[in-house]
């Protein structure tokens, strides 16, 4: 067995499989040398000796070359998988889409920063709420027809009482909650999402925001309100708004009212400055004594407050002048693109 060729052989293998085949076939159990090694036990002692060099030599030999040899393989297999893998970062990358708030999480942001820059804070309650939240703390008896002006959606999960949960259908379904949790004299808003089995058509919606205010002190007045509300709609709607109130009837308020807002804006036909007509925009009024008495804050003496409930989709309706609502909802990419 010539020992040049033998390690020449070895150094041709291509791959780790092949380089194992031959190795094998010299050194596993059944390989040549192997067998070699098995026949020296007739050998007379000198020749056992000399034969004994030259096959551990041989051995030797074989094994550094194969240990050589398979690290070159695993340097080669290394190589070419880097160069498969490579990935070039001087590449451009691929240009991430940016998503920018929807234009109802905009316009409450921004009435949200309006009403704190006035003094109000801002508090949230839940969507769901028992029938005791959304009707008798803000002075609807639950036999009330009032209750009836409601198309109020049930859960269908009960509560303490054994009566069905609801969505809330207003935000003054929070009143309550935020007057018992901070106490008096409270001034904050609470915007959030209300809704109603309402037939959706362009002013609308199943689901929509409100933003309700409370504003309870010593001697809080309707002249206070007028004021706090003109200044309110002139800031969110930059506009220098005028306000028009009309009575209305609300249980939890005594007297209520509807706001009506107009202001002026330039006619693109004539060129001229023209009074916009009178849209209504909210309800409100003086906060009346049985919810405060239902909040347990009746006896502090002199305190009166306001309330009033605003509809955040329409705000931003008239802010963007959009002219039906369900645009804000239906998920539509290409009115939402339009506003980035
Ligand atoms: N909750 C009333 C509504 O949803 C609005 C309102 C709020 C009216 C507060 C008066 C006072 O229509």
């Amino acid at each position: 067995m010539n020992k040049e060729q033998l390690l020449t052989q070895l150094s041709q293998v291509q791959t780790k499989e092949q380089l194992e085949a031959r190795y094998q076939s010299y050194l596993g159990k059944k390989g040549s040398i192997t067998t070699e090694f098995k026949t020296m036990g007739s050998l007379d002692p000198k020749a056992k000796k000399e034969k004994g060099q030259l096959l551990s030599d041989l051995k030797n030999s074989l094994e550094a070359a194969y240990a050589d040899k398979e690290q070159s393989l695993s340097m080669t297999e290394i190589n070419q998988l880097l160069e498969k893998e490579l990935v070039d970062i001087s590449l451009p990358a691929t240009p991430a889409e940016k998503g920018h708030y929807s234009l109802l999480v905009q316009t409450r942001r921004e009435m949200e920063e309006i009403a704190q820059s006035m003094g109000f804070i801002v508090a949230t309650g839940s969507d769901v709420v028992t029938k005791y939240e959304n009707f008798e703390t803000v002075n609807i008896p639950i036999t009330h027809p009032a209750t009836e002006m409601h198309d109020t959606i049930y859960v269908n999960k009960q509560d303490q009482r054994g009566e069905n949960y609801v969505l809330r259908t207003h935000t003054s379904s929070a009143q309550n909650y935020v007057i018992k949790k901070y106490g008096l004299p409270i001034k904050a808003v609470l915007p959030g999402r209300c809704y109603r089995f309402d037939e959706m058509d362009a002013t609308h919606d199943t689901m929509f925001y409100q933003l309700e205010g409370i504003y309870i002190d010593k001697n809080v007045s309707i002249a206070n309100f007028k004021n706090v509300i003109t200044t309110f709609l002139s800031a969110v709607l930059k506009k220098e708004v005028e306000v028009r109130m009309r009575p209305a009837f609300f249980p939890f308020v005594e007297p209520g009212f509807e706001i009506d807002a107009r202001y002026e804006y330039l006619d693109q036909k004539t060129g001229e400055k023209t009074m916009s007509k009178w849209l209504e925009i909210l309800g409100a009024g003086m906060i009346h004594p049985n919810v405060l008495k239902e909040a347990g804050v009746e006896s502090k003496e002199g305190r009166t407050g306001f309330a009033f409930g605003i509809g955040i989709n329409r705000v931003a309706a008239m802010k963007f002048g959009i002219k039906d609502i369900r645009y804000f909802t239906n998920g539509d990419l290409r009115f939402i693109k339009s506003f980035a």
